[in-house]
């Protein structure tokens, strides 16, 4: 389903060479333009491009006038240089003596590949005015899809599933690093922009229509990533953003269906949104949908924001910012709706984060890490991502007594940072110190007196009990009443990268 037939795949095959051929590549086109009109076009401003492609005749140019600004092209301009009828034949292209791109053709890829990701033109595309986009409208790569790239591990992995492909960024990523790659979603439109991304890209994808799970049945994958229609909204307005299910259901019904679909040692990977809700602590919401899951999670939110912050992002996010009376009033009108529907809800925030679910180690037993990672200094990467999950699963070998048998070895790049603040009337003190990575990605761990003196202890030769043996001496404490913090601090600081156990 969703698959491109004979003829398309034919045509699409040469379309790949002959973009190659012309430069058509994220190399090229930064080449082309120039890094400051590359750079504006991602805040959807087409201007400097257009004045770098001013001079410039040629495939490269007239892909790119076509297919990155969307702007008009003579038909006999674009016959000198590309495949017309392979563009035609794929419907990327429409018109008569002038031609317009149907879609939004942009080539993207890791530093060592030359991919192609189709989607629909949307509000922020550099040529089109897009007033308000449709229903069915399959979205270009965002900030979502690349937060979720990023986060997910790279290891070589057998079979994959990416659940609301839509223009298919994130199947690209898979093909890369797992021998097969199942890509589902809701909206026929976006299967076949997918499987034209695809064929484009040189890969081969097994694409289903059907919502959430429902297409793969009782299959099972060692890597499952979703980057879904999580926006808490009223209704069902856009299939790219709205999973038409009450509050935040859709996260909760993912992270719960997703464990039945891993093999062991099987992880996935799920960005969502949570409701603040009046008087309850977020944490133990998001908690609740993995508990029982029987896998290890770690939830990690990013970012809070009040209910009129998020209503007005989702709503410039669809357009429909048009500057008239007419258009005012149906834009207060919606914003109205959706702030009353939240308040229905008791919401006073909304989270955005990510859940990952390892099934093995040990399945759940220890609970989920569920923590706030704002402001971190960037995102985890992928490997970074895969060394927590593992960390965390790691602990179904190590018992309390293997623990206190460890050797705790700071890791390499650690850094543990003492300091003195002044207070109101310019006395220095010590305020708590912390410990972090040199270019780590979260924010530095504070330590009391005695975890810092442990951090000391640790050069992967001194056993965990001898070092709280050693401190507790050094502060005169019964080193029993300092154990149980000590077994905790150890499991964070491996969980955070910080030490490891030898
Ligand atoms: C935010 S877009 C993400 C697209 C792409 N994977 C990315 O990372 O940019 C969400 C996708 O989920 C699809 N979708 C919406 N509801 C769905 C459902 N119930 N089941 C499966 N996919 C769904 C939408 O059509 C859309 O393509």
């Amino acid at each position: 389903m969703g698959d491109l037939a004979g003829a398309d795949r034919a045509a699409a095959l040469r379309l790949r060479e002959a973009f190659l051929d012309a430069g058509f590549t994220a190399d090229g086109l930064l080449t082309m333009l120039g890094s400051s009109a590359y750079a504006a076009l991602g805040r959807g401003e087409g201007v400097p491009a257009r004045r770098a492609l001013q001079d410039r005749h040629g495939a490269d140019a007239e892909l790119a006038r076509l297919f990155v600004l969307g702007d008009d092209v003579e038909r006999s301009d674009a016959a000198r240089h590309l495949p017309l009828d392979d563009l035609l034949t794929l419907g990327l292209v429409g018109g008569g003596a002038t031609l317009r791109s149907l879609v939004d053709v942009r080539p993207y890829g890791e530093s060592d590949t030359d991919w192609y990701v189709v989607s629909d033109h949307g509000p922020d595309s550099a040529g089109r005015d897009v007033e308000e986009v449709a229903v069915d409208h399959v979205l270009g790569v965002g900030g979502a899809s690349l937060t979720l790239a990023r986060i997910t591990p790279r290891a070589e992995v057998g079979r994959a599933l990416d659940l609301g492909t839509g223009c298919g960024v994130q199947a690209l990523h898979l093909g890369r690093h797992a021998r097969s790659v199942v890509a589902t979603d809701r909206n026929r439109r976006a299967l076949r922009l997918a499987a034209i991304t695809a064929a484009l890209s040189g890969q081969e994808w097994d694409l289903r229509e059907g919502s959430l799970f429902e297409p793969v049945g009782a299959e099972t994958f060692d890597l499952v990533v979703s980057n879904p229609p999580f926006v808490i909204s009223p209704g069902h307005r856009y299939t790219y953003r709205d999973a038409g299910l009450p509050a935040d259901d859709l996260g909760r019904l993912l992270v719960q269906q997703a464990p039945a679909r891993l093999d062991d040692g099987g992880t996935a990977v799920v960005l969502a949104n949570w409701l603040h809700v009046r008087g309850a602590d977020w944490r133990d919401r998001v908690a609740s949908w993995v508990e029982g899951t029987g896998c290890d999670a770690w939830v990690a939110q990013r970012e809070v924001q009040d209910p009129a912050e998020y209503v007005g992002l989702w709503l410039r996010d669809a357009g429909g910012h048009r500057d008239d009376a007419e258009a005012r009033a149906e834009y207060e009108r919606r914003y109205a709706q959706w702030l009353d529907e939240l308040r229905a809800m008791d919401a006073e925030g909304i989270g955005f984060g990510w859940v990952v679910l390892h099934r093995g180690g040990t399945y759940g037993a220890q609970g989920p890490r569920v923590e706030d990672v704002a402001p971190a200094p960037r995102l985890p990467r992928g490997d970074e991502v895969a060394s927590l999950v593992a960390a965390r699963a790691g602990w179904a070998s190590w018992d309390a007594f293997a623990l206190l048998d460890s050797r705790p070895r700071r890791v390499p790049g650690l850094r543990l940072v003492a300091e003195e603040r002044t207070d109101g009337v310019g006395v220095l003190g010590a305020v708590p110190s912390r410990v972090g990575l040199v270019d780590g990605w979260r924010r530095d761990v504070l330590l009391d007196t005695i975890g810092v003196e442990l951090v000391r202890c640790f050069d992967g030769a001194t056993t965990l009990s001898a070092a709280v043996g050693s401190v507790a001496a050094a502060y005169a404490v019964d080193p029993d009443d300092v154990l149980p913090g000590a077994l905790l601090a150890v499991r964070g600081l491996v969980e955070d990268g910080l030490l490891t156990l030898g």
